[in-house]
This record gives structure tokens, sequence and C-alpha cells, in this order.
């Protein structure tokens, strides 16, 4: 295919996707699209033990080097007026991996029209599940990275225009922890309450106290943030509660503030039930960890894209996690972040990507591969 050939192909897989989107684990019919373009072209997918998503396989020789995009929507109802808005009632492209995903097709239309002059492979990871967890898991489970000396990842944002790429070192998504606290105390009458314990003034002290563990317990120029987001005690107006039910989320942007601010809300929930006579239970589901994007990769990648004529800026950090991190735990990565914008906020049900920023996209991805294996010095 030369370069409109693939413009117009991967618009038109953009659009198909967008109106056939499928939840995280369900993209069935999304993967069996990607093979079947792949195959059109006589593209390598590779052997592996994948319910969906799939990963491709260009060029020859030891070095090797992956691209990954995601592939599934969000069970949002979709209110854009576009002409290939989402016909599946309650399910929306509305994270931009739809544009991932035509991306990653057309990079790989582009490598194998110079398959020949690679210095090494290009895997190209179409990962199933970003938005429930797991995702990057499966992959890694399938040996899809064994030989893979580095990744690079891509995401819109809507930050920026088209024509400009968005690339930072260091921790670009926070580590996700999710933690919930039983206090247990004693049940009494309304009336008598120097017969009881009282978990719900309990836990409403915590919920107060917990705010300082962020203000003041670290270090202003740390991102960290504690949101307690669900309180459950009592059920009715006669009876003082015996239990009382907190969760919620932290945020971080680094292992140390991460271990500090579990200490902390550990620590003030077992002493304010203490103080009071009663017990807390703190239970801690670690998700996932912060990103650390690699300096030398993002370098190589920033100045390639100057050099191609994008504009590139430093995207703002988000405390919203992203899989990406646990490809980064295992080899260097980095990520490109796709001016799509303007738009409203991802998640949102207008969400748009704006498509002008699809074929240069493919092609700048297609170029970085290139350029990896014939220059980057590990
Ligand atoms: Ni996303």
């Amino acid at each position: 295919m030369n370069a409109q050939e693939v413009k117009n192909r991967i618009s038109e897989d953009f659009h198909h996707f967008h109106s056939h989107p499928e939840l995280s684990y369900q993209e069935f019919k999304t993967t069996e699209k990607i093979k079947e373009e792949l195959q059109s072209q006589g593209i390598e997918i590779l052997p592996l033990d994948l319910e969906t998503g799939c990963v491709a396989q260009l060029g020859q020789g030891e070095r090797c080097l992956a691209l990954r995009c995601d592939i599934d929507a969000l069970p949002v109802q979709e209110e854009t007026s576009l002409a290939y808005k989402s016909q599946i009632k309650g399910v929306m492209h509305a994270c931009g991996h739809d544009f991932h995903t035509a991306t990653m097709l057309g990079t790989a239309f582009l490598l194998k029209e110079c398959e020949n002059q690679l210095k090494g492979r290009v895997r190209i990871v179409f990962q199933p599940a970003e938005e429930a967890p797991g995702g990057a898991k499966k992959i890694l489970e399938s040996g899809a990275l064994n030989g893979v000396e580095a990744i690079y990842g891509i995401h819109t944002i809507n930050d920026f225009k088209p024509g400009t790429l968005a690339i930072k070192e260091g921790a670009t998504h926070a580590a996700v922890d999710r933690f919930s606290i039983t206090f247990k105390g004693k049940g009494t009458h309304a009336a008598h309450p120097e017969q009881g314990i009282d978990t719900l003034v309990i836990a409403s002290q915590f919920v107060n106290a917990a705010q300082t563990i962020v203000s003041r317990n670290s270090n202003p120029f740390d991102s960290n943030l504690l949101s307690i987001t669900h309180f459950e005690a009592g059920n009715t107006w006669n009876v003082v509660p015996e239990t009382a039910f907190l969760e919620g989320t932290i945020r971080t942007m680094n292992q140390a503030c991460r271990e500090m601010v579990k200490n902390r809300l550990v620590e003030l929930a077992k002493g304010i039930a203490a103080t009071f006579g009663a017990s807390a239970e703190v239970q801690w589901i670690f998700g996932l960890p912060a990103m650390q994007n690699s300096k030398d990769l993002s370098d190589f990648a920033r100045d390639l894209a100057k050099q191609d004529g994008f504009e590139t800026a430093v995207p703002p950090s988000s405390l919203g996690g992203e899989d990406f991190a646990l490809y980064e735990e295992q080899l260097p990565g980095a990520f490109v972040q796709i001016g799509t914008g303007p738009s409203l906020p991802n998640h949102n049900p207008r969400f748009t990507a704006d498509e002008q920023a699809l074929f240069p996209a493919a092609q700048f991805m297609a170029h970085l591969a290139k350029q990896y294996l014939a220059e980057f010095k590990k």
C-alpha cells in the first residue's frame, strides 16, 4: 500500500472501530478485524494464547522493539453527533482506544512496505482490557514481550492539537491503590451511648484526620492524593452502629510516597480506633504502579518528533493510572501522547479525537520503530 492508501484505509478502520466498540475482555470482533487487516497485508501474527487482542511482528534480526496500543471501549452511552458514532447501546470508545488501534494498524502497514530495511524486529501489541484490570498482565503472561528490549506506548491527549506530540520522562501516571477500613466498636441504644463504642463517631474522626496525611506528612512538591469515597455506618435513628465501613483510593507518583501514605493511613486508623477502645481492620489492594518513562527513550522519540516537523510538548501528569506501567516494570519504556484536541475529557459521552492526527501518528510510530532499530544504543 502506498501512503495515500494507508491513510484512507486507517481512516475507515478508525470509523469502524468507533462504531463497533467492545468492552474489556469482550473485544472478540475487534480482534478479528485487527487480524483480518494484518493478514490482508501478509503481516505475521504471533501464535499466542490470548482470548482477545493480538501481537503482530515485522522484520528480522536480534533486536526487537515493541509498540503497544489498547483496543477496549467503555460502558458509556455516546452523545456525539459523529457520522460514525457507536452503534452499540451503552458502549463507547470514549478514551481514544479506537484511534490507538487504527494508528498501530497504519504503523504496521507502513512498516510492511519497508520490512526488509528494518534492522531488527518490531512487535505491535494490540492489548485488550486497559480499562479493566489485567490486560497488560495477560500480554506479559502470554510471553509476547520475551526477547523485547524496549517498548513505546501511545495515547491521545486532548490538551494539544493535531501536530503535537507530548512526551515526558519519569512518572506521568500515578500508582493506583485501593483501601477499605472496617471499624469495630460496640452497638448500643442511641439513648445509652455510655454502654457502647460508637463507630460512626470514630470513623468520622478518622475521615478528618486522614486529610492531614497529604497536607502534613508529604512533601508539598510531591503529588500525592487520598480520597475517601464510601462511608457506611448504621441503618436507623435510634441505634448506635457497631461497625463503620470506609473505602477509597490513594494515588502516588513514586514508591517512597506510596509506602508513606499507606503506613500513615494504617497508623491513623488503628490509633484512632484504639483511642476510643475500638479496633480497625485495614484491607489494602495494591493496584498499578506509577509509570516510569525512560529518559533515553523519551529523548529519542522527542528528537525524532522535532525532526519530523511535529511540535513537541510536555504532557501534564495525571493521578489516573495506566497499565502501560506494568510493562515499564519489566523493560524500559516511554509513552508518546498524540495531540487530538480540543475535546471534552476522556470518558465523557461527548469525547472525540481529531482524525487529522491519525495518519501522522501512524507515520511517526513507523519512523520511530525503524530509527530505533537503526540508531538507538542500548
Ligand atoms: Ni485510555
